[in-house]
């Protein structure tokens, strides 16, 4: 079952398109990653399924409910933890935790049971009593999580919840996301790192330019791409023909696709390859063909593959284009599909 379900969103700031026919499923129980460079739309995608947001068309289905019809009772059923919170300064985390129940019309035995669950549970007992204004980034990520799960809701979505922190205080949070879920709570967060929705998720989309371009569990991401990467070094070449020759050796042998003779870094073939019994057989007809092995190194397709597959760029170029570079990003699509 969908808890969450939404269909061909479109969204526009003026000229800025942000969504462009968004269509994303998020099944009961999961820790769901949404994957996307910075600009992608994910922020848009989130504030409009917890009713922050109006999109332009298309339909939000929360909980069963119509996001859209709906809005009041979907709030009271998630939890939202947004990107960036600007956080009173005067008050201290606690007196913050209790507006917060008070907002949610929670009773005050009820509040402050919930609220020292929560100090104890995130370890913020040390400094909830402390002016906001004197956290670091982790506390307040922490805070932000609290107040998000005040009213124990059955959906927390988080919008890049570690970026900025510390690999101690990032990894306190991923900790808490998998209690959530093994909890039965359905966790969503965005991130734009890879390595965060590998380690954390067990469904994920990749979204890029309003839409999502790829979605499933990241071993089916991963196991769409074939086989292991392999890379293998031999002495350099010493002309073209030698380096054809390599490769039509390689070619020739079953299960490997993809022979990319790479000149750049050190003198290496990239090869993409299927099944156990390749390697053997690759020395085997490399040493036939009287080339010599210096080394052999192999993986398994990462979600770097699978967003350079889909995205037509890495993760690290997707992060130096800035919105006002959307033209040459266009461009470099183009000319790699
Ligand atoms: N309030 C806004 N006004 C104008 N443009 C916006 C606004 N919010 C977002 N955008 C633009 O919409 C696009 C998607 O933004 P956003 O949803 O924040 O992406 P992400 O969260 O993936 O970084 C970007 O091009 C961004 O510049
Ligand atoms: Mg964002």
């Amino acid at each position: 079952m969908s808890v969450i379900h939404l269909e061909e969103l479109e969204k526009s700031y003026g000229d800025v398109k942000a969504l462009s026919g968004l269509t994303l499923d998020v099944p009961s129980g999961s820790l769901f990653g949404l994957l996307g460079p910075n600009g992608a739309g994910k922020t848009t995608a989130l504030r409009i399924l917890c009713t922050l947001l109006e999109p332009d068309s298309g339909n939000v289905t929360v909980l069963g409910l119509d996001a859209l019809k709906d809005p009041c009772e979907v709030r009271k059923k998630l939890g939202y933890v947004a990107q960036e919170v600007a956080l009173d300064k005067i008050l201290s985390g606690r007196e913050l935790l209790q507006l917060q129940g008070d907002l949610y019309h929670l009773r005050s035995i009820e509040r402050n049971a919930r609220i020292a669950e929560l100090i104890e549970r995130l370890e913020m007992g040390s400094w909830i009593d402390r002016r906001c204004g004197t956290y670091s980034g982790g506390m307040r990520r922490r805070l932000d999580l609290a107040a998000g799960l005040l009213h124990q809701p059955q959906l927390l979505v988080l919008d890049e919840p570690t970026v900025g922190l510390d690999i101690e205080s990032r990894g306190k949070i991923w900790q808490i996301l998998r209690e959530l879920r093994s909890q039965g709570t359905t966790v969503l967060l965005s991130s734009h790192y890879l390595e965060e929705v590998e380690a954390l998720a067990d469904r994920m989309a990749i979204i890029d330019d309003g839409r999502v371009i790829a979605q499933g569990t990241p071993g089916q991401l991963k196991q769409n791409l074939g086989g292991d990467r392999v890379t293998i070094r031999v002495r350099e070449f010493s002309d073209e023909i030698e380096s054809e020759q390599v490769r039509r050796v390689l070619e020739s042998i079953e299960g490997v696709s993809q022979v990319v003779v790479n000149r750049s870094q050190g003198f290496s073939l990239n090869l993409v390859v299927e099944g156990e019994k390749v390697l053997p057989k690759l020395r085997e007809e490399l040493q036939k063909a009287q080339f010599e092995l210096f080394a052999l190194t192999q993986s398994r397709p990462s979600l770097d593959d699978v967003y350079l597959q889909v995205t037509g760029k890495t993760l690290m170029d997707a992060e130096l284009e800035t919105a006002g570079q959307r033209d040459t990003k266009l461009e470099r699509k183009k000319t790699m599909r």
